[in-house]
């Protein structure tokens, strides 16, 4: 799996840069070819010696270091990775990385690479669970860059808790499952929808729901991070998203989104409706502000059109995911809405429960597909529960063929 990759290793200063020896040793006995770039702390802890002779390549330390004046050395590096691997990530690089600070060789390269990055923290429990670095670690998960978590125990700065740097071992079979699965969606066609819609009342104001679109935007990620091409329409929501297989559409209202997606759905191969559509809107919006007065006042609503049920009716291979967002008899609920809207495949969840449902990281549902069988996902980051979905509608799309 890794036989002739071309691997730049990023080891910063930590305690752990030790392990990037073994896992340098590893990458090369494995037949990739192992570039180290080191920045000026990490040479504190282990020697760029060693790594040169473990990778029997040079070490790059030094931005200004060009080695071959017909190349400006950081570039030549971004673009000859096939992945970047950052082990012992500290803090500070992540942090760096974040808000887009390249001042030294491994933080300019990258910056300019396009190549995928896996970032192995390592650093102090409180460190680690810092908001800071927890926010700019989600950031970064959200442009697309893979983290391989820490593991908990015993460390180095004297504290039980989670920051020590994962096994090389681990590191490396994250990397080749990752490896493995990149590609099972390879040249497929999906769409998902996000977010909630909003549906006007006058210049002012709008009425809708609290989706907060992670769970869309996990889909629409972990989708194009397995090789599928990616539509993603989405309401208005906080999230950002970056990343070269998906191309985001921005709507408003339930008849934004309608028009939208039927305009891609003729092309598509999977189709997962994540978004919180507005079930009504306001009969009349008000061009004017609407002035209070005295008194009760009534919308008036009318039924918003159902999105998934059209697409239920004009599907014809597309595979067909829906979303139910329950509060009671959940899988019963969720089977009608399979059969009423002809679907493939619905995910229910009951977002009454902790750490279930709108806003949060976390969703805990249920996978039906057609011939009834259930599959419950346990409690895990969005992020989880999006590959576990696609994982099942991968599987499921391909019995049908069959
Ligand atoms: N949906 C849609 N268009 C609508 C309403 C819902 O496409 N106007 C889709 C959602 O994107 C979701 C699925 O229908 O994938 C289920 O949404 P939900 O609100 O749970 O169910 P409803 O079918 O609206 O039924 P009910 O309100 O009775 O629960």
């Amino acid at each position: 799996m890794l036989t002739d990759k071309k691997i730049v290793l990023g080891v910063t200063g930590g305690i752990a840069s030790y392990k990037a020896c073994v896992l340098t040793s590893k990458l090369t006995q494995k037949g990739a070819h192992v570039r180290v770039i080191m920045t000026e702390s990490a040479t504190k802890f282990v020697t760029p010696l060693t790594f040169q002779a473990l990778s029997r390549n040079p070490v790059y330390f030094d931005t200004f270091d060009e080695k071959d004046p017909q190349k400006i050395a950081h570039i030549d590096l971004a673009d000859w990775a096939d992945m970047i691997i950052i082990a012992p990530a500290t803090a500070n690089v992540i942090s760096k990385l974040a808000i887009g600070i390249a001042d030294d060789m491994l933080t300019t390269t990258l910056l300019a690479t396009k190549a995928p990055v896996y970032i192995a923290p390592a650093m102090n429990v409180h460190m680690y669970e810092h908001p800071a670095i927890v926010k700019q670690m989600k950031q970064l998960e959200n442009w697309g860059y893979h983290f391989i978590e820490p593991g908990a125990g015993h460390l180095a700065c004297g504290w039980v808790g989670k920051g020590r740097l994962e096994e090389p071992e681990t590191i490396i079979e994250v990397i080749e499952d990752h490896l493995t699965e990149k590609q099972i969606l390879k040249g497929k066609k999906v769409l998902v929808s996000a977010g909630p819609t909003r549906e006007i009342i006058d210049p002012v104001r709008f009425l809708s729901n609290r989706s907060s679109g992670k769970m869309g935007f996990a889909l629409a990620k972990a989708a194009a991070d397995f090789g599928a091409n990616v539509t993603l329409i989405t309401g208005p929501v906080h999230e950002h998203i970056h990343h070269p297989n998906i191309k985001r559409v921005d709507i408003i209202s339930a008849e934004d989104m309608y028009n939208v997606i039927h305009k891609h759905y003729p092309t598509q191969d999977i189709v997962i409706k994540a978004a919180a559509v507005a079930d009504y809107r306001p009969k009349i919006v008000h061009e004017e502000k609407m002035k209070k007065q005295s008194g009760e006042l009534t919308l008036e609503m009318v039924r918003t059109q159902d999105i998934l049920q059209s697409l239920g009716e004009k599907k014809k291979d597309q595979f067909l995911v829906g979303f139910a967002a329950e509060t009671t008899n959940v899988i019963e609920n969720g089977l009608k809405k399979l059969k009423a809207k002809n679907l493939n495949a619905i995910v229910v969840n009951d977002v009454s429960e902790q750490g279930a449902g709108f806003a949060g990281d976390t969703n805990k549902v249920t996978y039906i597909n057609r011939d009834e069988h259930l599959e419950n996902i346990p409690l895990a980051t969005k992020q989880n529960v999006a590959k576990h979905i696609l994982r099942r509608i991968k599987r499921d799309l391909e019995d049908e063929i069959t």
